[in-house]
């Protein structure tokens, strides 16, 4: 889903489309007159000064062809010879400057002498490090430009509001503003530019003659404008994930010469698709995915003579099918309708095999599949990305049941990506054997409880996930063999024994490793090699013991570290701040102990979660443990999003590898995803044996949107401080010994949703305004000194004599209703985005926001 926004998907479809992602639609007219005529001086000037603003730097630019194209600008020469450098052939004035992918890196001068160029017909400046600067307003002054290409594929380029002046450029033939990634995950991938819908309305009423829009990823925040459909010329429009919500225009249907329409990831984009889609014969690639699309799929849509691409997954798409139908479009290669409310079925028997369309991607997730699909599957000698999940394939299709020779079934061998997730597959499918090419397996949440040995022979493969079946026994250690591996789930299942200890160190490509939510035990590995590729560790939810092998400090790609709910019992592993990456880590439920402490050099200089909660941290909070967290300041917010370069390669890519799923057996503690991490800022003390004040500092740690204390042994009052956690959700100070009045500015903290001081000691009033009076006496309750209504205690009234409860039970329950909470978020953040993916996207978006208002 959503590979068309951000380009993200196998080395295959790279080389597909690479070529028309670097290289210009439109050339411009080069007269075959022996005629030249020199460069003007002071275009050649102001040329040499625009490339003075700059420096070259090889990282500047995506494009791994890049080059520094103005190293051959030299004062001395013909500006019209200059690399990139084009002029009309009669005049002598530049009319074409093509500097795409030439390493330049610096901030572009609104000012730059570049706009002194009013011959320019275009303009590329794609894919170039421009520092976060604007797109200068004087770009509207270049009137002759026909052609405008500032895409990027660099996350540092033009940044801000795109100037209104390009409605100005009523010559232009195509504009491209794009954001792209080529392997890099599209969870990753911010939108930088914004576009005023009224600059999109004027660009429309003006550039009639536009051909190609491309405006992926910039920010538009409304519905299109339906002046869009009176572009008759255009034939490549594409807005993908460009926050476009409300009815899509059905006469962007009618443009009589598209050949793409991609509006892929708007999530709020409705619509149906109209029969006359038929008429569209240039249409080759239609890309609405991670939309709001319903109604039936045309018939017409199979008259298509031309359609490459067919990417409607995630949408409402209603009705039933004849997959048979697909294979008429003769130019198909991509073909993506999972998740829909689509029945999918097939009269194989009339198909003719011989003639079947290229497809190399197929993804029927969620497609009620019924009848032979897979004798036709079986002859797409294409194909090489195959998704079936979701549909049971137990009964329709006896081949995966099969784990016996008894069905000789040939899939098309050179398939490197089969995903089988929740297909009720019960034995291990033998034919997975004779795939040689395979690099990415998932076959969780099946029923699968052994691994053949020939699985451990398939050196090719990079992503192996068979999380949430019924695997038993020990891992073997010959899994270690399969040395190609860059992420490793076997999440929630009955595996028992030790971890083999080559695990930490078998592959140096090895980024994910989770082993969660089984029944192993003994010591983790206790060697991880320098210069590993470790991203993501998980080991919670098993019953390992021992310590914290320091030399998980040779991690130095670490973001996540989860042991939770174990027995390890160890010191504060202090330590694991000198990794630079570490954003996550969870203690919970272990048997650490003594200080918590923080030396100076281990600064944690990303964390963004700790979960320390339920072991037996005696400490005295200082100021010193709160600078510990000091990147939990923030400045700006945008120093929250989290980037994430190194997904990136060869490898084929699955954003679902990423946030695969959790164990089922409550792991509430989740913090993988990258939408998630996005927001979550957490500190999770609770349930250890905590004393002191807690420090005025603390307030001072404003990105922070959960701080959990409860259950520890702090005195003292709550520091006025807290009212400056402006972005805090969830606060629980509750089961301490906490004195004095709640202060007056937790009122200030409108984000609120928990809160929860019960069993301390506070006394006076509960604050009456703000978010605070929306809680109830849960919330307050144990505090015998307390007034206010929540508590049916006026405060004139003599303070009488609190209700006795049992202090325990009273804990366990606030403590279940904490637990409760954190399942909320993680289902949002965390689990909301895996279910997300299962369901459609536009259900993660804000998973956490709805269930905070169901619960
Ligand atoms: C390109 O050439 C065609 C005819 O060959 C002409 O009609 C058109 O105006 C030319 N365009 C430019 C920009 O010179
Ligand atoms: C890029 O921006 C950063 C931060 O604003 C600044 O420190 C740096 O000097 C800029 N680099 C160039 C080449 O302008
Ligand atoms: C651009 O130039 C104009 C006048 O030529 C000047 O007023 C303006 O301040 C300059 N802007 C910047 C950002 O240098
Ligand atoms: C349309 O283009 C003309 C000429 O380039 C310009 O004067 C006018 O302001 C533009 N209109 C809008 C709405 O941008
Ligand atoms: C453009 O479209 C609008 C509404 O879609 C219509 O009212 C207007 O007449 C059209 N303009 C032209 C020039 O076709
Ligand atoms: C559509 O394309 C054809 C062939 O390229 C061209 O002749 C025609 O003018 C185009 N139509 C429009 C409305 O641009
Ligand atoms: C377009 O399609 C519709 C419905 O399929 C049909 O009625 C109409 O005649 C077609 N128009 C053209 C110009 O082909
Ligand atoms: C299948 O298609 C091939 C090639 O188009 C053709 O030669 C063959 O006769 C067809 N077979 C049947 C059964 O229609
Ligand atoms: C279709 O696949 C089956 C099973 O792999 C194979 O026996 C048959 O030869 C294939 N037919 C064609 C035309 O490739
Ligand atoms: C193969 O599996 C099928 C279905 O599970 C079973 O009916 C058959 O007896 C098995 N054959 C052998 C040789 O084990
Ligand atoms: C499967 O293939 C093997 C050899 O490739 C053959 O001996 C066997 O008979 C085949 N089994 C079936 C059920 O076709
Ligand atoms: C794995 O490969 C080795 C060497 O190619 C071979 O000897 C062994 O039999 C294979 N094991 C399995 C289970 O296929």
């Amino acid at each position: 889903m959503g590979f068309f926004c951000s380009l993200t998907f196998s080395i295959q479809f790279l080389l597909l489309f690479s070529s028309s992602l670097f290289t210009n639609c439109f050339t411009l007219n080069h007269s075959t007159t022996t005629h030249h005529h020199e460069c003007h001086q002071h275009e050649s000037n102001a040329l040499l000064s625009f490339k003075q603003t700059f420096i070259i730097s090889k990282s500047a630019s995506y494009n791994p062809f890049s080059y520094p194209k103005t190293l051959s600008w030299i004062p001395t020469t013909d500006c019209c010879s200059w690399d990139g450098i084009e002029c009309n052939e009669l005049t002598g004035h530049v009319i074409g400057i093509d500097l795409g992918s030439s390493q330049l890196y610096g901030f572009m001068d609104p000012n730059s002498t570049l706009f002194s160029l009013v011959h320019l017909q275009s303009l590329d400046l794609s894919d170039n490090d421009f520092n976060h600067s604007q797109i200068p307003a004087k770009i509207g002054e270049l009137s002759q430009l026909r052609y405008l290409n500032l895409s990027h594929g660099n996350e540092n380029t033009f940044s801000g509001e795109v100037p209104p002046q390009v409605s100005q450029l009523s010559n232009l033939l195509s504009l491209d503003l794009r954001s792209y990634t080529l392997g890099a995950l599209q969870y990753d991938l911010i939108n930088h530019l914004q576009l005023e819908a009224s600059t999109l309305t004027s660009l429309t009423q003006n550039s009639t003659r536009l051909e190609h829009l491309r405006l992926n990823f910039v920010t538009i925040s409304s519905s299109l404008p339906h002046t869009l459909t009176n572009l008759t010329s255009l034939q490549m429009l594409s807005l993908c994930r460009c926050e476009l919500y409300g009815e899509f225009p059905v006469g962007i249907f009618h443009l009589p010469n598209i050949t793409v329409l991609n509006f892929g990831e708007n999530q709020n984009l409705q619509g149906t698709l109209p029969a006359s889609i038929g008429n569209l014969t240039n249409l080759a690639y239609l890309a609405l995915e991670d939309n709001s699309f319903h109604g039936e799929i045309p018939r017409s849509l199979f008259r298509l003579k031309n359609l490459e691409i067919l990417s409607v997954s995630f949408n409402f798409f209603e009705g039933r099918l004849a997959l048979d139908m697909f294979l008429k479009l003769k130019m198909l290669n991509f073909l993506d309708l999972s998740n829909n409310k689509l029945s999918l079925f097939s009269q194989n028997r009339d198909v003719n095999v011989t003639n079947l369309p290229p497809i190399q991607w197929l993804g029927l997730r969620w497609c009620n599949l019924n009848g032979e699909i897979l004798t036709w599957i079986m002859n797409l000698t294409a194909l090489s990305h195959l998704d079936l999940s979701q549909n049971d394939l137990q009964g329709e299709i006896p081949y995966f049941l099969e784990g016996n020779n008894t069905s000789n079934v040939t899939f098309p061998p050179q398939i490197q990506v089969l995903h089988l997730r929740s297909c009720n597959i019960v034995h291990f499918p033998n034919f997975i054997q004779h795939l040689q090419e395979l690099t990415d397996l998932s076959i969780s949440h099946n029923s699968i409880k052994t691994i053949p040995s020939w699985l451990w022979n398939k050196t090719t493969l990079q992503g192996l996930e068979i999380s949430n079946n019924l695997l038993m026994g020990e891992i073997s250690p010959s899994i270690c063999n399969l040395q190609s591996l860059v992420k490793l789930d076997l999440t929630s299942n009955n595996l028992v024994g030790m971890i083999p200890s080559c695990l930490g160190s078998f592959s140096q490509s090895l980024q994910l490793l989770s082993l969660a939510g089984n029944k192993l035990t003994g010591n983790i590995p206790q060697t991880y090699v320098k210069g590993n590729a470790l991203r993501f560790i998980d080991f919670s939810f098993n019953k390992l013991y021992g310590q914290l092998p320091r030399t998980l400090v040779n991690c130095r790609r670490l973001e996540f570290l989860n042991v939770r709910h174990n027995h390890f019992n160890d010191s504060f592993p202090f330590w694991l701040g000198s990794l630079p990456k570490l954003k996550a880590v969870s203690l919970r439920d272990n048997e650490f102990h003594g200080a918590i402490m923080c030396p100076l050099k281990y600064t944690f200089p990303q964390l963004r979660i700790i979960d320390l909660s339920q072991n037996g941290f005696s400490t005295k909070l200082t100021s010193e443990i709160i600078m510990c967290f000091k990147s939990m300041i923030i400045s700006n917010k945008r120093q929250l999003d989290f980037k994430d370069e190194i997904f990136t390669g060869n490898e084929v890519l699955d954003p679902d590898w990423y946030l695969f799923s959790m164990s089922n057996k409550g792991v509430v503690m989740d913090y993988r995803g990258g939408q998630y991490l996005h927001h979550m800022v957490a500190i999770d003390l609770s349930s250890n044996k905590i004393y002191g004040e807690i420090p005025d500092i603390m307030g001072s740690l404003n990105s922070v949107v959960v701080l959990n204390l409860s259950n520890n042994m702090f005195t003292g009052s709550i520091p006025s401080s807290f009212g400056k956690l402006s972005n805090l959700e969830v606060l629980d100070l509750s089961a301490n010994s906490l004195s004095g009045e709640i202060p007056q500015q937790l009122t200030e903290l409108t984000f609120l949703d928990f809160f929860n001081v019960s069993f301390n000691n506070l006394s006076g009033p509960i604050p009456e305004n703000g978010q605070l009076s929306t809680f109830d006496n849960n919330s307050f309750e144990g505090n015998k000194d307390l007034c206010g209504i929540q508590l049916l205690k006026k405060c004139e009234d003599h303070p009488k004599p609190p209700l006795q409860k049992p202090d325990g039970d009273q804990d366990s329950e606030s403590g279940s209703f904490f637990e409760l909470y954190w399942m909320v978020i993680l289902i949002g953040y965390g689990g909301g985005l895996v279910a997300g993916l299962a369901l459609g996207n536009a259900f993660s978006v804000d998973v956490y926001r709805l269930l905070k208002k169901i619960f």
